[in-house]
């Protein structure tokens, strides 16, 4: 569900002609609906409404400060993986109390930060990083909140560079780990270690691998509960998958009613990281294309938006649907494109032998679910401009964050004094 839709032959976000947009604001560009982000957020809410879990939106998958701001107005706390996730939580207004922060890499810098800060809590993913919070800690004369965050080693069916539940993955601590950790919490005197955190994996579309790593979890949870410890906070992470061709995602409704009675005993207050399935299908990339090249084996569109604007085709060979702007004439013929970006590399494309409408230069695309893993993922590789991001409600369009100009690409360079 989303509200990107064709009237009159033209796509729509909203009640905006994206066109218009794009000619104003240039391309390319990236172009969200504030209505479909709200929709994602509140489906999600309302399917869980029965336990009530704080649900931190992911701020990797989409960390502009409007569209933090606007899911932080409805009530949704921030899941951050840096400094830099934090500054720009607290810049989007969102309550400390409502920030977790996970990472296997946190800096002393950053803990030191996050401690002064007042977050909810760390979700802690190795011993040696556990003692460094303990130490940073103390050091505060201060005692924080930690959740461990448990490898439960479940196959979440995804692509393997978004797995992340896997005992060969980098992330998290293995059970019987856990449960050493658990009974020497003595040991962390300046940790409260009062939760457990679990994320799997990325773009996850079936059921069942939640549904075993939560049943793994709370059976150590009740496990803790025999020894005489006892917990506050259970996250389970985010991971669900969205429509980007023909997959068959679960809704919000049929996750809940997999997940919730496993959570409901629990007792524990839940905590959701969704990314993804609030911003995935909320935003755009539309760009123009800049020239039809024929050669003897393909025909390339070429394109004004490359890999460092969406680095997904690239990275995972992820699919991405592509829709010329101005709808085509119902009865013109289709033809086998690869749709490529202007970077200096082969892997730089966008759709690989896509079947399109006949194009010529000038026309506009969107390339659709954008909103999320977009332009967070965003480089200046080739030396290009960031794209801006423009946020439409209703009839409005706002740039969200406007286009970089060459001064902001070197910006921090300096020329030494011996050159
Ligand atoms: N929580 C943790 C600890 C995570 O590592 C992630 C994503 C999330 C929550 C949110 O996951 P989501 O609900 O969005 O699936 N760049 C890749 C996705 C990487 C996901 C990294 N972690 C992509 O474009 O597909």
């Amino acid at each position: 569900m989303h509200e990107f839709k064709y009237l009159n032959n033209h796509l729509y976000c909203e009640r905006v002609k994206v066109e218009d947009v794009a000619r104003k604001h240039g391309t390319p560009l990236y172009l969200y609906s504030y209505h479909t982000l709200m929709d994602h957020f509140l489906k999600l809410k309302t399917a869980f409404k029965a336990i009530e879990p704080l649900i931190c939106f992911s701020v990797k998958a989409n960390s502009n400060l409007a569209l933090l701001r606007a899911m932080v107005d409805k009530g949704a706390g921030l899941d951050i993986v840096s400094g830099g996730e934090l500054y720009r939580a607290l810049k989007a207004g969102c309550a400390p109390e409502k920030i977790v922060y996970a990472s296997v890499g946190k800096t002393d810098e950053e803990i030191e930060e996050a401690i002064k800060r007042n977050i909810l809590f760390f979700n802690v993913e190795s011993v040696p990083e556990l003692e460094n919070i303990n130490r940073i800690a103390a050091e505060q004369e201060r005692v924080v909140n930690v959740a461990i965050r448990i490898n439960p080693d479940v196959e979440p069916k995804t692509h393997k560079f978004i797995s992340t539940g896997k005992l060969t993955n980098k992330f998290g601590i293995d059970f019987k780990t856990a449960e050493k950790i658990f009974k020497q919490c003595y040991d962390y005197s300046n940790v409260r270690l009062n939760g457990v955190h679990i994320h799997i994996g990325s773009q996850i579309t079936v059921a069942d691998p939640f549904v075993a790593a939560i049943t793994k979890v709370v059976k150590f949870i009740e496990k803790l509960k025999k020894e005489n410890i006892h917990l506050q906070y259970l996250n389970i992470g985010g991971g669900l998958g969205i429509i980007y061709d023909k997959e068959t995602p679960q809704t919000a409704q049929k996750f809940a009613v997999k997940v919730l009675p496993l959570l409901a005993k629990t007792g524990l207050k839940i905590i959701m990281e969704p990314g993804r399935f609030i911003v995935g299908n909320a935003g755009i990339l539309v760009t123009k294309v800049l020239y039809i090249k024929s050669t003897p084996l393909k025909k390339f569109v070429i394109v004004d938006a490359g890999m460092n604007d969406l680095i997904r085709p690239a990275l995972y060979s992820a699919y991405h649907q592509i829709l010329p702007l101005k709808k085509a004439e119902a009865r013109g013929r289709l033809e086998k494109v690869d749709v490529v970006g202007p970077i200096c590399e082969s892997g730089d494309f966008l759709a690989k032998d896509r079947l399109m409408p006949k194009l010529k230069a000038g026309d506009y695309l969107a390339v659709m679910g954008s909103g999320a893993y977009g332009f967070s993922m965003s480089s200046n590789y080739n030396s290009r401009r960031r794209a801006a991001e423009v946020l439409v409600s209703k009839d409005k369009a706002r740039v969200v964050r406007k286009r970089e100009d060459y001064k902001d690409l070197a910006r921090n360079e300096r020329l030494p004094l011996f050159l």
